[in-house]
């Protein structure tokens, strides 16, 4: 069975599209291959998310899913032949865990073994990579890293000098990114059911970069410091320091003005549910939010529930 992760980053999202690390854990199975029919005709892909048609594209739409399907044929095509392609998907598209790279990194798994290419992983994400690009426009490439090989995943665009210090069992993965030796991370998910497109925050921050580079630099520098404060406190078992991070990185990301009325309600009611911190994750500007709940998962999921929000413990 063919599948791609999700994922959700713990720390550092929007600094590591400007060269900080930022730290993720893969979604196993978030996305998964129903079938993948090579035959004449275009490039065709549905996704079904709980039943519901998500997406449906083919190599003629006008849409930025028709592109990255005619990319495809370019890059995976042999003449006329084409695909028809399904997914079942398990998490909603435009909630910050990662979709678009989890379809690019299915779509050439799928489409590689139809056509009987030989495609390895790191293929595999380097095409998702050039696909991500037109999602996304400048993707920091940690969601199609993890959406390829999952794990936890100490990213750095542009890559890493050696391990940092204070990170047993590290591997490298990629140039760009370690994986960290598997630890629980008691983890509860929540939508704010407010969409929105990743391309869009991640061009606000943009804008924001280029009235006040010294300004936004030093956030990134201060969410950067975090990462490997929570990394760190994760290789050492340590809960509240990984929650200091993730509160002190919510309080960075909040200033950075990537945070909404909903995602701030939602930090509220996990905290005062008995989670240690609570964070959006992925672009901000709506979709999801974590939090970090030893022991008190079951009364966060409760309390995101009862005010209305779709929550689940990944
Ligand atoms: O919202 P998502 O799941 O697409 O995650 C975006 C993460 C960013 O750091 C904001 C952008 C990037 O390319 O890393």
């Amino acid at each position: 069975m063919l599948t791609a992760f999700g994922k959700v980053i713990l720390l550092g999202e929007h600094a590591v599209v400007y060269g900080r690390p930022a730290l993720a854990v893969g979604l196993p199975g978030a996305l998964v291959l129903e079938s993948c029919i090579s035959r004449p005709g275009p490039f065709r892909v549905r996704v079904f998310c709980a039943g519901i048609e998500e997406s449906d594209g083919s190599d003629t739409s006008d849409t930025v899913l028709g592109e990255v399907l005619r990319l495809l044929k370019k890059r995976l095509g042999d003449g006329d032949g084409g695909c028809e392609i399904l997914v079942r998907s398990t998490i909603r598209f435009g909630a910050g865990l990662g979709s678009s790279a989890a379809l690019s990194v299915l779509l050439v798994r799928a489409i590689a073994a139809a056509k009987g290419i030989a495609c390895a992983d790191e293929e595999v994400r380097s095409r998702a990579h050039e696909l991500e690009k037109h999602f996304h426009g400048n993707p920091s490439g940690i969601d199609d890293t993890v959406a390829t090989y999952g794990g936890l995943c100490l990213f750095r665009r542009g890559g890493w000098d050696g391990v940092p210090g204070g990170l047993p069992g590290a591997q490298a993965v990629t140039p760009e990114a370690l994986v960290l030796p598997g630890r629980p991370i008691p983890l509860v998910i929540g939508d704010t059911g407010v969409p929105r497109a990743t391309r869009d925050v991640v061009a606000g921050v943009r804008r924001r970069w280029e009235d006040d580079r010294k300004g936004t630099e030093a956030i990134f520098d201060r969410i950067g410091k975090c990462v490997l404060r929570g990394a760190r406190a994760i290789s050492e078992g340590d809960v509240a320091g990984l929650a200091g991070a993730m509160r002190e990185n919510q309080t960075v990301l909040a200033g950075l003005g990537v945070s909404i009325p909903e995602i701030d309600a939602m930090v509220r009611l996990a905290l005062d549910a008995g989670a240690e911190a609570a964070k959006l994750t992925g672009a901000g500007g709506g979709g999801c939010v974590i939090a970090l709940a030893p022991g008190k998962k079951d009364r966060v999921l409760d309390a995101w529930r009862a005010a209305g929000f779709h929550a689940w413990i990944p």
